[in-house]
């Protein structure tokens, strides 16, 4: 167990892949929030995963619900070892078309809320005084612009920005902040993904989500579980001298 009595609040957990860092972390050994905007889903993914998993409402685009959140995890668990930073929002259109309320909602929960919860995370580890370890999930999307995707691109951009900015201000404080970008991954935001790209590209409903996995190089999409590995390391001792790094897991798709 790599994970062993470690306290690990993680963002957007009810579901998908935030679901599936939760099932790997208490597998080993930590003690896991649930952190969702969703609280019921959150229960419901908690009570399935087990007793070492609990459910925390949690807006991250909201300070106020940032702080109750993190204050909840220290007064259940007495502390906070690993913050993964994973819950965002998606959405796509031509630059023509791009609103400003869908700019403004997607950098306030992929942008703000990674900082904001990770500024969070980052003061009550210096007040224990132990380190910890911050994970932020970026994605391929913040490598290189798409024409259609341009705000949720430059949100992950931003995401692989501030894990390098964050990761060279908190190491002094043995914070080790560093980034996993998934390719793409079959998760329940794709049918909101597919869908998007049917409406702008006039394509049938589950061709896109069919083509992006022909186009991976290992042969396939990625699943939530392809991700667990390196979540897994980069919270644990191994991963002790790794700093402000953003790691590709995404079978091949781009190379950094
Ligand atoms: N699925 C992919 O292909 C893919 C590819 C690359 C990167 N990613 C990234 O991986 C992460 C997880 O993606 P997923 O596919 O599991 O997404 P998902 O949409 O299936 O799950 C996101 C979760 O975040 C929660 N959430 C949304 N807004 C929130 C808020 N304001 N505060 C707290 N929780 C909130 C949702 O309720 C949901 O449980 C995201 O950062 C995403 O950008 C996904």
């Amino acid at each position: 167990m790599r994970l062993k009595g470690k306290s690990a609040l993680i963002t957007g957990s009810a579901r998908g892949i935030g679901r599936a860092f939760a099932e790997a972390y208490t597998r080993e050994g930590a003690t896991v929030a649930i952190a969702d905007i969703n609280l019921a889903a959150a229960e419901k993914t908690a009570a399935e995963i087990g007793a070492n998993a609990y459910p925390v409402r949690l807006d991250v685009s909201d300070l106020a619900s940032i702080e109750a959140a993190v204050k909840a995890v220290e007064t259940k668990t007495g502390g906070l070892d690993i913050l993964i930073n994973n819950a965002a929002l998606f959405d796509l259109a031509p630059i023509v078309e791009i609103t400003k309320a869908s700019y403004d909602k997607l950098f306030s929960v992929n942008v703000a809320g990674t900082l904001f919860m990770l500024q969070a995370a980052a003061r009550t580890m210096i007040a224990m005084g132990k380190g910890g370890r911050i994970i932020n999930i970026a994605s391929q999307a913040g490598r290189r612009g798409e024409g259609l995707v341009a705000v949720y691109c430059a949100t992950k951009a931003a995401v692989i920005s501030l894990t390098q900015s964050a990761g060279l201000d908190l190491i002094k404080h043995r914070i080790n902040v560093n980034g996993i970008a998934p390719g793409v991954v079959d998760s329940d935001m794709w049918d909101e993904v597919d869908a998007l790209f049917a409406k702008y590209e006039n394509r049938p409903k589950g061709e896109k989500r069919r083509l992006v996995g022909e186009g991976v190089p290992y042969g396939r999409m990625g699943k939530p579980e392809d991700l667990t590995g390196m979540a897994v390391f980069l919270a644990s001792d191994d991963a002790e001298y790794i700093v402000a790094q953003t790691y590709n897991v995404d079978g091949g798709q781009w190379m950094s």
